[in-house]
């Protein structure tokens, strides 16, 4: 049996770099995608043929959707996991007024990047990792997105990526069904603090070392998904050695619970076909 196969983006740092090593190490081979190229290919080499690096900037779709072709064709036609990573704080803060102008002394569009990176690439992604999944000998694999704290609580310095993070909670949760019915199963983590590269290196200093949550919860996180075939729509929130396994908010009555669970048939019936 030929070994498995996976897609890791924001695999030249952090979490996406340590998870990349452990899956090496369990006999997987794994393409890199990042758009840090030097790290990505000295790592790449250093890891040997087991690894592929792709030059790849998620918030393009046709990088991405090279990305998935050239793995799959390196994975010799099996793709198993799709770890959905890399990811980037606010580029421009809508909470402040450093507004810039047109000729016409109309507000410049706000830098939305970390939506495009953090949330539009990953559902992207997902779309494409569907694509391949199904031309797998046995149909289907697992995808684990990466979200965070942020996800489920709110960064008031964040704000737009509070809310990419956020939304990939509700993807993964409105998502898990049906793709288990394809035999694909989504999972997110929710990391508290990890240090790495995304938090500027004199701040990493400071950061208090009892709230630190270690890159061990994180390969935690990934082994209870990978290993257990079951979970499926599943956000589980990481903080220091622990694993939190959160469910969607209470309903306030009946009502509510009735349309979060019991409305599913009404909905079908008024989706069947997209909204153009
Ligand atoms: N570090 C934390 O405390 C923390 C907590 C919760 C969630 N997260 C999330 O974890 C994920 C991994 O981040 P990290 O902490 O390992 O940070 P990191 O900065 O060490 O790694 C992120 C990687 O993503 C890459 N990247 C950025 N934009 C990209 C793009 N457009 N296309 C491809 N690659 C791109 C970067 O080059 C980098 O290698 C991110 O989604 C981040 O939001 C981090």
């Amino acid at each position: 049996m030929s070994q498995p196969v996976a897609i890791i983006t924001g695999a030249s740092s952090g979490m996406g770099l340590a998870v990349t090593k452990h899956l090496v190490a369990q006999g997987w081979r794994v393409a890199m995608a990042d758009i840090d190229e030097d790290t990505g290919r000295k790592v790449s080499a250093e890891l040997g043929d087991q690894v592929l690096f792709c030059l790849t900037d998620v918030s393009s779709y046709s990088q991405q959707a090279d990305l998935f072709r050239k793995a799959f064709l390196w994975g010799e036609n099996r793709l198993d996991l799709f770890a959905a990573n890399a990811g980037i704080a606010d580029t421009q803060f809508l909470q402040e007024n450093d507004y810039n102008y047109d000729e016409k002394g109309l507000p410049l569009a706000l830098n939305l990047k970390a939506l495009d990176v953090n949330f539009t690439a990953v559902i992207q992604g997902i779309w494409l990792f569907k694509h391949y999944a199904r031309q797998n000998k046995i149909p289907g694999g697992k995808v684990v997105i990466t979200s965070s704290s942020a996800g489920l609580y709110p960064m008031e310095t964040n704000p737009v990526y509070t809310a990419s993070k956020h939304g990939l909670v509700g993807l993964t949760r409105a998502l898990g069904p049906a793709l288990l019915r394809q035999n694909i199963q989504i999972n997110a983590i929710c990391p508290g603090f990890v240090p790495t590269a995304l938090c500027p290196k004199e701040m990493l200093d400071r950061f208090p070392k009892e709230h630190i949550t270690p890159m061990s919860t994180v390969i935690k996180a990934y082994d209870a998904f990978l290993g257990d075939h079951s979970l499926h729509g599943q956000t589980v929130e990481l903080s220091l050695d622990q694993l939190y396994f959160r469910t969607k908010p209470d309903y306030p009555n009946e009502s509510q619970r009735w349309l979060g669970e019991d409305s599913a048939s009404f909905w079908e019936e008024a989706y069947t076909t997209p909204v153009s």
